[in-house]
């Protein structure tokens, strides 16, 4: 029997990487992990009734800042998975049980792998463009979205008054590319896919870096709409949008469950030649009467299903084992291979990621390896195939010094390491580079190659560097990429960055496995960047979110100083952290039950303490507040008894003045 506990993890752990997915564009695993997370969970809710708050009954992730929220007329809904021909008939049974009839004509549709967008129209005229949301309640992006010009603005033909037409907003390859690297000119961090990179720029509120980016659309499914439409299937749907000049695929077809795999078949044979990424095919019941007779099931119609295709997978040639050397010194081996096609991207490196797996694939120059990419998802050499060796194969020439700067390197766990700081150019240009970054001191003007250049005519030998560029001005001035009103904005935007926050500074510091979140728990507790600098690892341990390893990390950071901060701090003021006016939760007992979206509980935890309330872990009639996460369990039941006041997760950073 499963404990309630482990569900409650698994769900929370779903959650997460549901909003790391849907709200985030950030995801953390691939569609596979997450699709067995779900499958686990799946199985051991069976014997129970998961109620409303499991993963498993809510479609997508709940509505993000920023945008205006709108319900649907009608849900945006999810599909249910099919992976081959025997499921697909065993979804096929259920339909003829339910509608009495084996006369049935389905769709077969691409599944695009993008972002779900509903658009409406209101006397024929497009009123509005939603997100999915949380399938009932979207966000409003029609700005961004009027930026496709192939959406018409009016509805040509008699229409009803309004009228959802559904579609999926994606890039198209090229396009993406061309996105990241620009992305990766500027010193911005690249999108992990083309879906990632729809979903970031669907969702960005400055409209002129949308108008930049060439987003494009497929239509196929009807939303909610008034009066009479007189459509009577998919097929004359599709027809309807065609009349209407709305962009819709070629590769659809119709035809009975005997075509179905067929067509499925030569959707998947042309996935490797379309300039956009699928990661499936659509199989829908064509006849409109007959979906309505079928209806849903808690999130996803009966009568569709999404029939997902393998991972790509193709063997190919290892050309080459390089190593790579990061801000923190780490070198990480990676294959160049002969390019091959995976998954709509052209691949032609592959991570091996450490030493590690570079013996459990015992891998050598010129193998024949498996390479796969599923979807969103960073290439992998699966084996090495032994069975291909000619004798022409070479071992890997491992370093034993750093390939960047030659200085001596180390061991650190799987790792090799050079540890050489700030004289190994590829650590400076890394911390550099996150330095001056949008997230850290927020530089404007500097990019990849102006980082790379100030580092290679050594007129940033240092992070502090950065503070006296202007001494190099004319130099500057003759540099590719830089005109005198960049230079005038460059110069600008360094003099203001002169006085920074603290958890900015911190954060700006590069320290391994320091990002923004424990860069501020560090601000709130420290309050000066003296105090932390000199903290010894039990003043770390005090910090709820901070454990051994992050601890250990710091303090190896101070010790060896990689960015040299000394004369960082010469060059700007660092603020010290000042505790907002209130004290609201001074003395405050307050106790945090269930999972979260957007913090930690550790995190929550840190704040409490630091504005002065005091954790607890049970409640009682003395408990001030309950901060309650999704299934909360017990403590919540307690709470409601006792009339004890509840802040929920859309409160908590209010409540907490965060
Ligand atoms: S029909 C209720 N058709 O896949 C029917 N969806 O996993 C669901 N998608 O939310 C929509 N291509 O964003 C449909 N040809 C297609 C699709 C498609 C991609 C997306 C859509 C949906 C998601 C479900």
């Amino acid at each position: 029997m499963p404990t309630d506990d482990e569900i409650n993890k698994l769900r929370a752990e779903i959650d997460r990487h549901n909003k790391l997915y849907h709200a985030e564009d950030n995801p953390e695993i691939t569609d596979a992990e997450f699709d067995a997370l779900y499958a686990r969970l799946k199985e051991l809710e069976e014997n129970i009734k998961p109620g409303e708050s499991s993963p498993t009954m809510k479609v997508g992730s709940k509505s993000s800042k920023g945008f205006e929220k709108y319900d649907h007329l009608k849900p945006m809904l999810s599909l249910s998975n099919v992976f081959n021909y025997e499921e697909f008939l065993k979804f096929e049974e259920r339909i003829i049980k339910r509608i009495n009839s084996e006369d049935i004509t389905y769709s077969v549709e691409p599944k695009f792998d993008g972002i779900g967008i509903s658009i409406t129209y209101e006397n024929g005229n497009l009123t509005r463009a939603v997100t999915r949301g949380d399938g009932i309640t979207g966000e409003i992006v029609t700005d961004n979205v009027k930026t496709i010009k192939k959406i018409p603005l009016k509805l040509e033909k008699e229409v009803p008054e309004i009228i959802e037409l559904r579609g999926e907003i994606f890039f198209r390859l090229n396009d993406f590319e061309k996105i990241n690297e620009v992305l990766k000119n500027e010193g911005n961090k690249k999108f992990v896919s083309p879906r990632n990179a729809a979903a970031g720029t669907l969702r960005n509120l400055d409209l002129r870096i949308v108008k930049q980016r060439p987003l494009d659309i497929f239509f196929y499914g009807l939303g909610g709409h008034s009066g009479d439409l007189n459509i009577e299937s998919q097929e004359e749907f599709l027809n309807f949008l065609e009349l209407n000049n709305f962009p819709i695929n070629k590769l659809v077809s119709f035809g009975n469950k005997e075509s179905v795999k067929n067509s499925v078949d030569s959707i998947l044979n042309s996935r490797e030649s379309l300039d956009y990424e699928i990661d499936g095919a659509v199989v829908k019941v064509n006849d409109f009467n007959q979906q309505n007779k079928l209806g849903y099931v808690s999130k996803a119609p009966r009568w569709a299903t999404a029939w997902k295709f393998p991972a790509s997978e193709k063997y190919t040639k290892v050309n080459d084992i390089l190593f790579s050397v990061g801000r923190t010194g780490i070198i990480t081996p990676y294959a160049t291979i002969e390019p091959v096609l995976l998954a709509g991207a052209n691949i032609s490196n592959v991570s091996l990621h450490n030493m590690d797996e570079l013996k459990r694939l015992s891998i050598m120059v010129n193998d024949t390896v498996l390479v796969k990419r599923a979807g969103d998802v960073i290439p992998q050499i699966v084996k090495v195939n032994k069975d291909m060796r000619t004798g022409q194969e070479k071992a890997i020439d491992i370093p034993n010094k750093c390939p960047s700067c030659a200085g001596p390197i180390g061991i650190d766990g799987p790792f090799l390491k050079c540890n050489a700081g700030l004289t190994c150019k590829k650590q400076l240009f890394g911390y550099f580079e996150h330095f001056v970054s949008r997230k850290a001191m927020n530089i404007d003007g500097l990019g990849y190659k102006i980082n790379q250049h100030l580092i290679d005519l050594g007129y940033v030998k240092e992070v502090a560097d950065l503070y006296k560029l202007k001494n190099f001005e004319s130099e500057l001035k003759s540099l590719e990429g830089f005109g005198e009103k960049s230079i005038d904005n460059l110069f600008e935007s360094i003099e203001n960055s002169r006085s920074a926050e603290l958890e900015t500074f911190i954060n700006a510091l590069g320290m391994p496995e320091v990002g923004e979140s424990t860069a501020s728990a560090l601000a709130r507790h420290f309050k000066s960047f003296k105090n932390l600098r000199s903290a010894d690892y039990d003043d770390l341990m005090q910090i709820d979110s901070i454990g051994d390893v992050v601890a250990k990390n710091i303090l190896r950071f101070f010790e060896s100083d990689p960015v040299g901060i000394d004369n960082l701090i010469q060059e700007l003021v660092v603020k010290d952290f000042v505790v907002s006016e209130s004290s609201h939760l001074d003395g405050k007992k307050i106790v945090i039950t269930g999972s979260f979206n957007e913090f930690s509980r550790e995190e929550i935890k840190d704040i409490i303490k630091e504005k002065g309330g005091i954790p607890s872990s049970s409640v009682s009639s003395n408990t001030d507040f309950v901060i309650l996460g999704e299934n909360p369990g017990s403590k919540y039941k307690k709470a409601v008894e006792l009339g004890i006041e509840l802040i929920i997760e859309d409160e908590i950073k209010n409540f907490l003045k965060v």
